[in-house]
């Protein structure tokens, strides 16, 4: 008999997916303008068509990443020496192996605690985690970001990252709450490691989020078919557009679904009915960009300090390394 090195510990602070997505719905579609959240995307095909987004030519976030990492991983594990790393919104961890890669290398990585709301995705890559890195621990968490990040136990000094560039699907508040909650994990010597895109010309965002080969918008109303299935609703989805904007003010790419005539949505699953009229924008994410300056205010204001500043050669995207204050 062989002991697998995987434990999997389950919250949802009470909520199930279920709950929560039904009061998105009555709530978002209640808004004026209306809106849905962004983690309502993520189904079986929704994460199919995030994965083939992050391999679209305009979609440079992924690539720009992985490029930082693939340069800086062993200068950031040399610098801090994780014995735990912890990815937040861990999914399939593609990208973290060569963090995780790099800590074994530089000798005192012992544990991997990914932290994802899907225990699948997340037990896959735990296995494939455990075979590719002989004597690696991995304990994964199942909760979502609002409720549950304060259940992430500290297993020695950590190294706690989020990639991807998911920050910027928070508001102001959203990010000071999650950067908060972060920073109550973390002790001396512990750091954070986060993936940010940077400010850049609205065409070349706006691209990246609006794809010629529409990828992107089979992704935005994929979130219809979702609720459709889940709530037993009549979104039509050959009447709603794909729109991504970018507003230089709040410097973020809004994605929005277009209604391409008045209609109503009957969704059963919440009892509403509901009018959309022609032309009318619903959103359903923000992607927000950023500046260095930028990133060290929201840091500084967390009780975070900048420790070191990554980019890919033409300054689209930034790996930050932060330590608590
Ligand atoms: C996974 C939230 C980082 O905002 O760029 C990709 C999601 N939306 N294309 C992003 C997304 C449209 C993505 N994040």
């Amino acid at each position: 008999m062989t002991v697998t090195p995987i434990t999997v510990q389950v919250h949802s602070s009470g909520r199930s997916s279920r709950v929560v997505l039904v009061e998105d719905v009555r709530r978002g579609l209640s808004k004026r303008p209306k809106e849905l959240p962004p983690r309502w995307f993520y189904d079986e095909r929704g994460s199919q068509l995030f994965e083939e987004i992050t391999r679209l030519p305009e979609y440079y976030l992924t690539r720009a990443e992985t490029e930082i990492l693939a340069r800086c991983a062993r200068d950031i594990a040399c610098r801090m020496q994780p014995e735990a790393i912890v990815e937040l919104g861990a999914g399939s961890s593609t990208k973290t192996r060569m963090l995780i890669d790099a800590a074994r290398q530089s000798g005192m990585l012992s544990r991997f605690v990914p932290f994802d709301v899907s225990p699948e995705i997340v037990e896959r890559s735990a296995r494939e985690l455990v075979a590719e890195f002989p004597g690696l621990g991995v304990h994964a968490v199942i909760g979502d970001f609002a409720g549950d990040l304060q259940q992430i136990p500290r297993l020695g000094r950590q190294l706690v990252v989020f990639l991807g560039s998911t920050i910027g699907n928070f508001d102001d508040q959203e990010r000071a709450a999650f950067l908060a909650a972060v920073r109550s994990l973390l002790a001396p010597g512990d750091g954070f490691l986060l993936g940010v895109d940077l400010v850049k010309d609205p065409a070349e965002l706006i691209a990246a989020y609006d794809d010629a080969a529409g990828v992107t918008a089979g992704f935005n109303r994929n979130m219809l078919a979702v609720i459709n299935r889940e709530l037993s609703a009549d979104f039509d989805l050959g009447a709603f557009e794909h729109v991504a904007l970018y507003d230089p003010e709040l410097h973020r790419i809004e994605m929005h679904l277009r209604s391409t005539r008045d209609q109503w949505v009957t969704i059963p699953g919440v009892g509403m009915r509901v009018l959309f009229q022609q032309g009318e924008l619903m959103r359903t994410e923000i992607s927000a960009k950023f500046t260095r300056p930028m990133v060290e205010a929201f840091l500084h204001d967390a009780g975070m300090g900048l420790a070191a500043w990554y980019t890919d050669p033409e300054e689209r995207f930034a790996l930050v390394s932060a330590v608590p204050a």
